[in-house]
């Protein structure tokens, strides 16, 4: 499906982006938020500049994410609204990327539904940009490049968004195939970043004054299998903890099945290593947890909690959680909801099952009615909304140190800083500490979030 009419002549390319604005719309996850960074960053070296202002843009690109159906839903409706902003400038370019249009069926969809959209490109064509959209300005068709070929992203330009956290991707793709998940097929297979090429990174943000990584994989436990010699996720982590200049070091997703004792060890000795696991459990029940071909059991994710729990005081464990996997009867609904009361985590997003065209469970009778997801939705949420407030109330009158993220965004007489377990902290203070870390005593508690007093000096 992809376009013969595509070549890759970035020499002849000018600065067709001098004098226009761009506009970037993500939906997704962290790794699609580093994605529009990258995409940015190669736009801006054609000339173009940033505008929030949809109606003032010459180019719009939507990221896409294809994980639930809720998301793509979304699609179409920003589509339909981009669309009439083209009777006014009839040079502007609409070009739609990410994991939604990684699928043929859905590139497909957009290129015949919105004929308006000219350029439809996949997670795979980053580098590939700038000829693409170059293509798409001056093409009275829909140019389509969604080859998976996993050309090679090192090198690529990135423009993070804060002044003080960067995202640094450490392995792309998965290899799990859990069975209701989209993300193997929209983001192709493991492909470890060279041991080199992030530490270098990571050096350099730090000299550019970034005091935070967050290194993000779709599992990051799985990092390094794929490169040579015998280098794991625990030895990049120790290595980053020696830049000179960086505050923090945090990681995102941890996959249970191969969350190893020496990445508790890394966590638990590296001062730099934030003392939070984001670790999807998913589900409570054996039956559903092998349908889902998680390859853990229950009472392997309990001990796993355990052994972290035990090594490292104070750490927060975060979870994401399904209800409604074809077949899940009440009593496995109800052991998920136990498990949340056995693990007590500091915060779990739970999702309703959403059937994904061409995954394994999509071919498994959805046979919970959808008020019967609801209903299972707002009890897990209800519990987990009581454990959050419970273990936030834990944290009161004692201090904690906070990187600063900027003035709250509820109320501007606040700044928000972020503890190290991760928990978001609204407090009194001048406006100029973005990006520096300071103490707060907590004062109050809340369900997502805690407010407190600035107490000693700042960093
Ligand atoms: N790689 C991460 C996250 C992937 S997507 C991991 O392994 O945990 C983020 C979350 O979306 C998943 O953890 C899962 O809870 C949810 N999710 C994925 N596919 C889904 C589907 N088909 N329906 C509902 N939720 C889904
Ligand atoms: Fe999806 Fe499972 Fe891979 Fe996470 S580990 S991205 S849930 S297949
Ligand atoms: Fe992320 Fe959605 Fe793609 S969760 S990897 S943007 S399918």
């Amino acid at each position: 499906m992809s376009n013969p009419q595509v070549k890759v002549n970035s020499n002849q390319l000018v600065r067709f982006g001098e004098g226009k604005q761009y506009m970037i719309t993500t939906m997704g996850c962290q790794m699609n938020e580093h994605d529009s960074e990258v995409m940015a960053a190669v736009i801006e070296n054609l000339g173009y500049r940033p505008t929030s202002n949809p109606e003032n843009a010459d180019l719009i690109i939507l990221n896409t994410c294809a994980v639930r159906k809720k998301p793509e839903d979304k699609v179409a409706s920003l589509l339909g609204k981009f669309y009439a902003l083209k009777e006014k400038n009839e040079d502007l370019v609409i070009a739609v990327g990410g994991c939604m249009t990684q699928q043929k069926t859905s590139a497909r969809y957009i290129k015949n539904r919105f004929r308006q959209v000219d350029l439809v490109f996949g997670t795979h064509a980053l580098p590939r940009l700038p000829d693409l959209l170059d293509q798409a300005r001056r093409s009275k068709i829909t140019i389509v490049d969604i080859e998976e070929d996993y050309a090679d992203r090192e090198g690529l330009p990135v423009a993070p968004r804060s002044t003080f956290h960067a995202w640094v991707p450490i392995i792309y793709g998965c290899n799990n195939f859990c069975s209701y998940c989209i993300v193997p097929y929209v983001r192709g297979r493991e492909r470890s970043r060279s041991f080199n090429d992030i530490t270098e990174q990571v050096r350099n943000l730090a000299k550019d004054g970034y005091r935070e990584v967050t290194l993000l994989g779709q599992n990051v436990n799985s990092y390094g299998h794929d490169l040579p010699g015998s280098v794991t996720f625990a030895d990049l982590l120790s290595e980053l903890n020696q830049v000179e200049g960086l505050f923090r070091i945090r990681f995102m997703t941890s996959h249970p099945k191969d969350l190893s004792p020496k990445l508790i060890e890394a966590v638990q000795q590296g001062d730099k290593i934030c003392e939070h696991f984001h670790l999807p459990a998913q589900a409570g029940s054996n039956q559903i947890l092998n349908k889902m071909n998680r390859r853990y059991t229950r009472e392997q994710y309990l001990q796993l909690i355990k052994n972290i729990k035990t090594a490292i005081p104070g750490v927060s464990i975060t979870s994401d959680i399904i209800v409604g996997f074809p077949g899940e009867t009440e009593e496995q609904f109800l052991e998920t909801a136990d498990l949340l009361e056995k693990v007590r985590f500091d915060s779990a997003f739970s999702f309703i099952y959403s059937p994904r065209h061409g995954t394994r469970a999509a071919k498994l009778e959805d046979d919970i009615t959808y008020a019967e997801k609801e209903k299972r939705l707002q009890y897990l949420n209800k519990i987990q909304q009581r454990i959050s407030k419970e273990e936030n109330d834990k944290m009161v009158n004692q201090i904690y140190e906070v990187l600063v993220e900027g003035p709250s965004k509820n109320d501007p007489e606040l700044q928000t800083g972020r503890t190290r377990n991760n928990k978001l902290v609204h407090f009194k203070g001048p406006d100029n500490l973005i990006g520096r870390l300071t103490n707060v005593r907590i004062s109050e508690a809340r369900t997502w979030n805690l407010f407190g007093e600035m107490e000693g000096a700042v960093n």
